[in-house]
């Protein structure tokens, strides 16, 4: 049997029977058919589409227009696999009314099941207005790459009194707002251990430790495939990255070599009609 769609209460009920959730990113049709067939719980139509799809140096650049293509692409295979999508940057900080807006806009054009977006107590009012529409909201706490100028780079956080007493009050504060799930980048463990232990809703990890609910990677370091920096945090279980270059050095080296196209690649055509067709050709001039 296939594997079946999760909801938003399946998450909460394998927080409850401390069953781990599992959650990668993805942005296109192929590597999501791939996706849908794997035993992952949840995908997140990142905005980390900007640095491994479009190559930008950070999440910023990237348009709710933009990222409805990724989405669109993403629910065409994603059937067995729920969806959520990321408001970029702008797309929500602006005004409440706009937030909800484009929540919408990412469920309706995007094909979503929820969406995902960052901060957490300067965000909660907005998190409930999205809930209020009756749309499932992930939180996104810690480091929030899209602020990553205002937090001083792309670096862990919480890990003084202050800020780790912040992040916690950020968790409940998203929890109260009525989101369903909460993402935690990049925070020491000990502090993804207090809150994941006080929440009621699941948390999910990304260099946060091992005691989150749930642990995400984005796919394409997951896999290999993004080469310009891997975080401390990722662990790579695949090397695609060189088995694309090895493949396409081999492509290379056959056709050079005459290897490729072999007989099984071609289409073929009966000999009479070729003696044929050279005739008239040869005849009109044309050879
Ligand atoms: O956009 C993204 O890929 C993220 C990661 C933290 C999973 O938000």
């Amino acid at each position: 049997m296939g594997k079946q769609k999760a909801t938003i209460r399946t998450f909460k009920e394998m927080k409850q029977k401390g069953k781990k959730i599992t959650m990668v990113t993805a942005y296109d049709y192929a590597m999501m058919s791939w996706v849908d067939k794997s035993d992952i719980d949840l995908i997140l139509v990142g905005d980390s589409a900007a640095m491994t799809m479009l190559g930008y140096k950070s999440t910023v650049p990237i348009d709710l227009d933009t990222m409805l293509v990724f989405n669109q692409a993403v629910s065409r295979a994603g059937e067995h696999t729920f969806l959520v999508g990321d408001m970029p940057f702008m797309s929500y900080e602006v005004s409440t009314e706009k937030a909800v807006e484009n929540a919408g806009r990412i469920m309706k054009e995007g094909f979503m099941d929820a969406v995902k977006l960052e901060g957490g107590e300067r965000m909660a009012e907005t998190v409930a207005a999205i809930v209020r529409a009756g749309i499932p909201v992930m939180g996104h706490i810690g480091l929030t790459p899209q602020s990553a100028s205002q937090l001083g780079g792309f670096t862990v956080q919480g890990k003084d009194f202050t800020s780790a007493k912040q992040i916690f009050k950020d968790a409940l504060a998203l929890e109260e707002a009525g989101a369903f799930a909460i993402l935690m980048e990049a925070i020491p463990a000990p502090l993804a251990k207090l809150i994941t232990e006080k929440v009621q809703v699941p948390t999910i990890g990304i260099g946060a430790g091992p005691y989150c609910d749930g642990q995400v990677l984005v796919i394409h370091d997951l896999l290999g495939l993004f080469d310009r920096f891997v975080p401390k945090f990722v662990k790579q279980y695949a090397k695609l990255g060189e088995e694309i270059q090895k493949a396409l050095n081999t492509f290379a080296a056959e056709v050079r070599g005459g290897a490729f196209p072999a007989a099984d690649h071609c289409f073929n055509m009966q000999e009479e009609v070729v003696q044929q067709l050279t005739a008239a050709l040869q005849e009109e001039g044309l050879l």
